[in-house]
């Protein structure tokens, strides 16, 4: 089996919420660069649903099958429509499938632009662009190519775990999630396959919610969590190359050679009004104003969370031409590193908000007691 890797591509309020103040802030947004714009959470309007489809799992995941053509999506008369409710039914169902998909490279980026901004993305926010992804799809630095041979030759988005814990479920991640601003959807197309292997897997993180109980959710909404990639440096090392201290990565705060911020543990997703644990143990997770000690425990109680709760999960097998567009907000997402072949494919994220805690924000379950629905 190959070693376990990590793949990357991922406080202020929305305006008519009200922040809560949180233990070991640092992250500040003076000029709004980096506010959502959304006035509140959006409504699903439906119009998706004359396409074939399923819900995956109840907690999480809906797939399409090749009726729904994603390309055809951008070239509809009633287009900013559609895609608005593609981009509330994956913040809702943390991440959506699409089967047989003929999205070019080019269509992939406007569709993620696209996306990003009919869900209140902050016009300073751009695409994502990965600190040490030299090596790019056909559309430059704003794309990436996954590609296992590139991994083995020892380059690309990924970092070869080789001193670290061998668990699968310890490359559970949000991308770029070590950035100030980090991603709020990513969209991942899978061309060339293994004969078997490489599922892809997302954890729901709002239903994981569910599992605290009153007290302990409490307690963790005045935390804040570190997320450090500063890994990347050596890597980057290992192959020649050093991470710019220049670079804009997608939002005037994402600048600079150190790659680490902290989040709220606890975040609330825009275009939902739901909470989420904001936790991406891949990235460090040093939980912040508490002992060492604290933090060790705090941090396997939340990756018991994420990794035990199967009924929080949904395992994706990928077909070629299939599709997945998530919202790292709201979800952890790992492959799984079973294959020795190629597997290759285009991923395009983009930037959103500043992470933030809403006090007017509920669970997903709350939200979904008063609106009166199953999801
Ligand atoms: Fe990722």
């Amino acid at each position: 089996m190959a070693p376990i890797a990590l793949s990357h591509t991922e406080v202020h309020s929305a305006p008519a919420t009200k922040t809560i103040k949180l233990k070991g802030s640092t992250d500040d947004d003076p000029s709004g660069v980096a506010h959502n714009t959304l006035p509140g959470p959006l409504k699903y309007g439906g119009s998706l649903e004359k396409y074939p489809h399923f819900e995956v799992t109840p907690s999480i995941g809906r797939e399409f099958g090749s009726d729904l053509q994603l390309s055809q999506l951008l070239k509809a008369p009633n287009a900013d429509d559609l895609i608005r409710d593609l981009a509330v039914l994956i913040s809702r169902r943390g991440v959506c499938f699409f089967r047989a998909q003929d999205l070019s490279q080019d269509e992939m980026m406007q569709l993620q632009k696209k996306i990003s901004a009919l869900a209140g993305q902050p016009k300073h926010s751009d695409m994502c662009i990965h600190p040490v992804s030299e090596n790019t799809g056909e559309m430059g630095a704003k794309t990436q190519l996954i590609s296992a041979e590139m991994q083995r030759k020892g380059g690309g988005i990924m970092r070869l775990h080789d001193d670290v814990s061998r668990w699968a479920t310890r490359a559970y991640h949000s991308d770029v999630s070590f950035e100030k601003v980090p991603s709020d959807y990513s969209m991942l197309k899978i061309n060339v396959l293994p004969p078997s292997g490489g599922d892809t897997q997302w954890v729901n993180c709002y239903d994981i919610l569910d599992k605290m109980s009153p007290s302990m959710l409490e307690y963790f909404k005045g935390l804040k969590a570190e997320h450090n990639a500063n890994f990347f440096h050596q890597e980057a090392a290992n192959h020649g190359r050093t991470i710019s201290k220049t670079m804009v990565r997608g939002n005037p705060l994402n600048v600079g050679d150190d790659l680490s911020a902290r989040h709220p543990l606890i975040r609330t997703n825009p275009v939902t009004g739901w909470n989420a644990l904001y936790y991406s143990y891949g990235f460090g997770g040093r939980i912040q104003g508490v002992t060492y000690d604290e933090h060790v425990m705090l941090r396997e109680y939340l990756t018991q969370l994420c990794m035990n709760n199967f009924d929080c999960s949904v395992r994706f097998r990928w077909e070629a031409g299939s599709v997945a567009i998530w919202d790292n907000r709201s979800t952890l997402h790992s492959a799984t590193f079973d294959y020795a072949e190629e597997r290759r494919g285009d991923r395009a994220s983009s930037i959103g908000e500043l992470p933030y805690l809403s006090s007017s924000a509920t669970t997903k379950s709350e939200g979904l007691q008063a609106e009166g629905v199953k999801w």
